[in-house]
């Protein structure tokens, strides 16, 4: 009988710190052993000429979530989950949302057993604090972060779900005694208010209006405040999807001055801008999140951000709402953009997108990719060493990538259920062949073996989160930064 249940052979195995060509040997849905070469296992993969690297972590998704406006995501745990393994994604962490008037405890209880039911790839969550009672801060989230769910998300904006900033304090200071990461939706609520009642009213509805309502100003003056806020009570805090140059610079700025401030962006703030909203009909309506896409400046400082370490981690931020009566157009064919759900697909696309215009044009290494897909999100999430890296001992979580292999995105070889993806006809290079969830092969080139309900919840210990930080200096960026070439 072989050492191995799996090995992988022959691979450049990349961690983010470093590369080899060797192999992987698994046993039981954990690597067991890491060496120049393995003695064959039961099952055999060849990965000459594929770069072998941990699964991604998406730690920024929406899954079967109740919106702020009412309305249910397009993907359940099963679609969402086979769309993220397709792309390389082997962990997940969405929401358990709270809405006003619930109990946090119920609420947790409810999303698992969806995800329980439904899940094929691992999953944990963050819990979204929309109603911060003294019930809610002193009974029910100790207990809960203690068994593990150490990520509480808040918004300072949308109406039903947003919370002022003594209530803010709050939760941070929850955050604070029992060892919880805040992930925070940073936007100024009431100069988005005010900026769309003005254009509502002049007749301004369509969606390219929505980025207009959503001023940049907005995010960085929310971003400074988050950062105060979190100083104040002196917790760590992780910004989610920045899309401007000035609010990077604010969390840059934190962190020059040694905060624990952390830094998220999205594919769609890397690759649409603001123009994506102005297509014809109300076409637009498929583009609008928030914030929005702004313009090729902002994507120059987002890549900035990302190959600087401003930015930890890479997210999808997928929010998928179809475009017809149950999603986008749930108000009308002709909605307002104040209408418009807000938030676009991304589980599947979020890996190659990255690969393919980062790694593969030279704006980043390989070792940074598998930092900001996976690793930085393990270690801030208390995830890690079980999930994020290529090591003894942990889960076997991997994706075997042909770097050269070149695929045309559409939305009938997606797997989400959203009906349309936002890139279109694109064509990327680069494409995770071989997907591992635990030892188990659950995508093998494009096919899936996988049950309903296999993932399970990933163990969480209290995180590291000294280690992401620090800025990459730029030389030593360059001396990393040595394209596609050397990875063949
Ligand atoms: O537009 C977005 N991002 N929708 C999802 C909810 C959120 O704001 O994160
Ligand atoms: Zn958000
Ligand atoms: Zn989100």
């Amino acid at each position: 009988m072989s050492e191995f249940d799996l090995t992988i052979r022959n691979g450049t195995v990349v961690t983010d710190s470093e590369q080899a060509t060797g192999d992987i040997g698994v046993k039981d849905g954990v690597i067991a052993a890491m060496a120049e070469s393995l003695a064959p296992g039961a099952r055999d993969i060849d990965a000459s000429g594929k770069l072998v690297l941990p699964g991604g972590i998406d730690g920024h998704c929406h899954i079967e979530q109740l919106s702020s406006f009412g309305i249910l995501n397009a993907d359940d745990f099963y679609s969402a989950t086979v769309s993220a393994a397709h792309g390389g994604t082997t962990t997940v962490v969405p929401f358990a949302a709270q809405h006003r008037g619930q109990s946090v405890t119920q609420v947790v209880a409810a999303y698992r057993a969806l995800a329980e039911e439904k899940a094929i790839i691992d999953y944990h969550f963050h819990i979204i604090v929309t109603d911060p009672t003294p019930e809610v801060l002193e009974n029910e989230l100790p207990p809960l972060i203690a068994e593990g769910f150490r990520t509480l998300k808040i918004f300072m904006t949308y109406d039903l779900m947003r919370i002022d900033d003594y209530q803010l304090l709050q939760v941070l200071e929850v955050a604070r005694e029992h060892g919880a990461l805040i992930v925070a939706h940073a936007e100024n609520n009431d100069m988005i208010r005010w900026a769309s009642e003005r254009l509502i009213d002049q007749g301004h509805t369509a969606p390219k209006f929505h980025a207009i309502s959503h001023p940049r100003l907005a995010e960085a003056e929310a971003v400074h405040r988050a950062i105060v806020l979190a100083r104040f009570i002196d917790v760590p805090i992780l910004i989610f999807h920045v899309t401007t140059r000035e609010a990077m610079e604010e969390i840059r700025r934190a962190q020059d001055a040694g905060l624990k401030v952390y830094g998220e962006t999205c594919p769609q703030y890397l690759f649409l801008t603001a123009e994506d909203l102005d297509r014809p009909d109300t076409q637009g309506a498929k583009f609008c999140c928030s914030p929005p896409p702004r313009d090729k400046s902002d994507q120059e400082a987002m890549w900035q951000g990302l190959a600087d370490n401003t930015f930890q981690v890479f997210n999808s931020d997928h929010a998928p709402y179809r475009y017809d009566e149950t999603g986008k157009l749930s108000a009308g064919p002709n909605p307002t953009f104040k209408q418009i759900a807000n938030g676009l697909p991304g589980l599947e696309l979020r890996l190659p997108l990255l690969f393919s215009e980062g790694v593969v044009k030279g704006r980043i290494d390989a070792s940074r990719f598998v930092a900001l897909t996976s690793t930085n999100m393990a270690r801030l999430y208390g995830l890690y060493p079980g999930k994020g890296t290529l090591a003894e001992g942990s889960d076997a979580d991997i994706a075997i990538w042909d770097p050269e292999a070149e695929t045309k995105v559409t939305d009938e070889t997606t797997h989400d259920l959203t009906g349309y993806t936002p890139f279109e006809g694109w064509t990327v290079t680069g494409w995770p062949k071989t997907v591992i969830s635990r030892g188990r092969v659950i995508v093998d080139n494009g096919v899936l073996d996988a049950e309903r309900g296999s993932g399970r919840l990933a163990k969480r210990e209290l995180a590291d989160l000294a280690k992401p930080l620090g800025r990459l200096e730029p030389e030593m960026d360059a001396a990393r930064n040595f394209g596609v070439q050397m990875l063949r």
